[in-house]
């Protein structure tokens, strides 16, 4: 989907958060990652065979977390019935997130829209973009353990399209790093800034 037929996505736009976080600091993130140019070419690379598997590997994510019924909560309504609304509504933009940790520059679009999906998994953003009524907040826990599933489960989708065995190890550390670069600033959102 073209970005600008996803509703509530804001990348590069006003209406996305600024991020409280400078170039200076992401560009330190990245080198604790130690995301370099050949990874960031392997991520180029990566897009090109995840982009139409995107929906798929999100509807697997989801399926992972509705395997745990004390995740309910987050995306369900409050009786713990299912969301099926939020969910349709929510999914294009994690979708367009995997094309997009694979292809945009580090700038700073980049880090004011980490810093809004931060926002959007925390009390001060969740559930506004798309009006719903779920618990207001996903664990910082939850978040962080999750990360695991998006990493080790990549590796299949990267190895979908017949790239060599050396092809799909440099293309799954190169989103390793993306990846755990992401979901760093994310959680700028939810910790005192004095601990970040
Ligand atoms: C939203 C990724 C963990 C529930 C999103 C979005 C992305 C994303 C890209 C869309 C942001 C936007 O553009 O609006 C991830 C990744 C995770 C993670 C990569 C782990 C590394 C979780 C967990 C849960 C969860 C553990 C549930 C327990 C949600 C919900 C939304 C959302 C409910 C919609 C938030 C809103 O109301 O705007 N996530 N997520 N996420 N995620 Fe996550």
């Amino acid at each position: 989907e073209h970005p600008e037929q996803i509703p509530g996505y804001t990348y590069g736009t006003d209406a996305a958060s600024d991020a409280p976080l400078t170039m200076e600091e992401l560009d330190r993130l990245k080198e604790a990652v130690w995301l370099t140019a050949d990874d960031e070419q392997a991520l180029r690379e990566a897009a090109g065979i995840l982009a139409d598997q995107a929906d798929d590997m999100v509807t697997a994510y989801r399926a992972r977390l509705h395997e745990q019924p004390w995740l309910a909560p987050y995306s369900g309504h409050p009786d713990g019935t299912p969301n099926p609304e939020y969910g349709a509504a929510s999914k294009p933009r994690f979708d367009r997130w995997i094309i997009d940790a694979c292809t945009r520059p580090l700038d700073q679009d980049w880090l004011n829209y980490q810093y809004e999906i931060g926002l959007r998994h925390t009390k001060a953003k969740k559930n506004k973009t798309d009006n719903a009524d779920s618990a207001d907040q996903i664990p910082l826990r939850y978040l962080l353990s999750f990360t695991a599933v998006v990493i080790a489960t990549a590796r299949d989708y990267l190895g979908a399209k017949g790239a060599s065995a050396e092809q799909v190890d440099r293309m799954h550390s190169a989103f390793t790093k993306s990846v755990m670069l992401h979901v760093t600033v994310w959680t700028r959102a939810y910790v005192d800034p004095a601990n970040w």
